[in-house]
């Protein structure tokens, strides 16, 4: 079989610890891995490159993709069904790995349903919000990275008797400002799935200085609303554009924050908004583990026949559902929270 790999959305680390393994596990048995190039492009324009021992040697530790990635949907873009579907009779694939967050594996069932090409999606982003998986790769780094911010912040926050703020990713979710807040001790979290207003984290500030503790650590998720008691809320942007795929631009939340903060308690405050940096670099051993475990999966997968499904983790299950089943957003689990909570103010 030849078996065309492709990398879409936005990049994450792990994406090239999959392509090794599927590659590796397709090669294994006689199949023939094709790199496709930017994501959906590759396969509209054709733009491969050849996945053999040699190109997927060393690439493990490595964050970004080596294929690279776009945001390109064939049903989007102008001829992008007849590109594919021209490409596909002169120069036929005999199945696709798409791997990508939750528009990605949309865009994916409709390539097997609609197109005929049979695909296997695989789950990534650092945000951890695809559904009917436990985890995708990617967020363990992004927590890990996150966490290490936090543990610095500690330290010159306690220096200078100062509020710190650290904004994460993760779009609508909580996870990365859940799991790294918990991880790194922060004194408060606030995510886009629970309402947490100015005046309760300023009590909550103030309630630990008057315990003797002179400063604090705040971690926002860029999705989160600025709220208040009056009702008031909005949720930040850093422009008014929304991406591809209708997303607005989340960031900014941190540095509102920090004004209304510091204008209620009188602390000196200060933001550290984390970006594509929760993105890039190598990826931790649990990525690289599960990241490992998804490529393989994919192969068997492809080679069994089984297409038009995710691979998934359920547990410690490596498994797999149908495309169409995965739509929508998984939020956090709520008792997370309630765990954080137990050491706030
Ligand atoms: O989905 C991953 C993610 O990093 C989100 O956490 C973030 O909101 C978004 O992508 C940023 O997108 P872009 O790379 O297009 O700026």
């Amino acid at each position: 079989m030849r078996v065309g790999i492709l990398t879409a959305g936005g990049d994450c680390p792990g994406l090239n610890a999959v392509i090794r393994a599927a590659a590796r596990r397709l090669m294994t048995h006689g199949h023939e891995p094709i790199g496709l190039r930017r994501g959906y492009r590759g396969l509209a324009e054709h733009d491969w490159i050849e996945l053999d021992q040699r190109s997927v040697s060393g690439i493990l530790h490595l964050g970004g993709t080596i294929v690279g990635t776009s945001n390109y949907n064939p049903f989007r873009e102008e001829q992008g069904v007849e590109k594919v579907l021209s490409q596909q009779t002169q120069d036929p694939l005999d199945a696709v790995i798409a791997i990508g967050g939750e528009h990605t594996m949309m865009i994916t069932r409709r390539v097997q349903e609609e197109l005929g090409i049979p695909v296997v999606g695989v789950p990534k982003t650092i945000d951890n919000d695809v559904t009917h998986t436990d985890y995708t790769f990617g967020f363990d780094t992004a927590v890990q990275i996150a966490t290490d911010a936090i543990d610095r912040l500690h330290t010159t926050a306690q220096s200078h008797d100062r509020v710190m703020i650290l904004e994460v990713m993760g779009r609508n979710t909580g996870w990365i400002a859940v799991y790294a807040g918990i991880a790194g001790g922060a004194d408060a979290i606030l995510i886009p799935e629970l309402e947490l207003t100015v005046e309760e984290i300023s009590a909550a500030i103030a309630r630990r200085h008057e315990r003797g503790k002179d400063f604090s650590i705040i971690v926002v998720a860029e999705g989160a609303q600025l709220a208040f008691e009056s009702g008031d809320r909005r949720q930040i942007r850093t422009s008014d554009d929304v991406d591809q795929y209708g997303y607005p631009r989340l960031g900014g939340i941190g540095t509102a924050l920090a004004v209304e903060l510091e204008e209620r308690t009188g602390y000196e405050t200060r933001v550290t908004s984390l970006g594509h940096v929760q993105r890039g670099g190598t990826p931790t051993a649990t990525d690289r583990m599960l990241a490992t475990r998804y490529g393989a999966k994919a192969a068997d997968l492809v080679m069994a026949g089984e297409t038009g499904r995710m691979v998934a983790l359920h547990g410690t299950e490596m498994t797999s559902v149908p495309l169409g089943q995965v739509e929508g957003i998984k939020t956090i689990d709520l008792r997370y929270l309630e765990l954080a909570r137990t050491f706030f103010g």
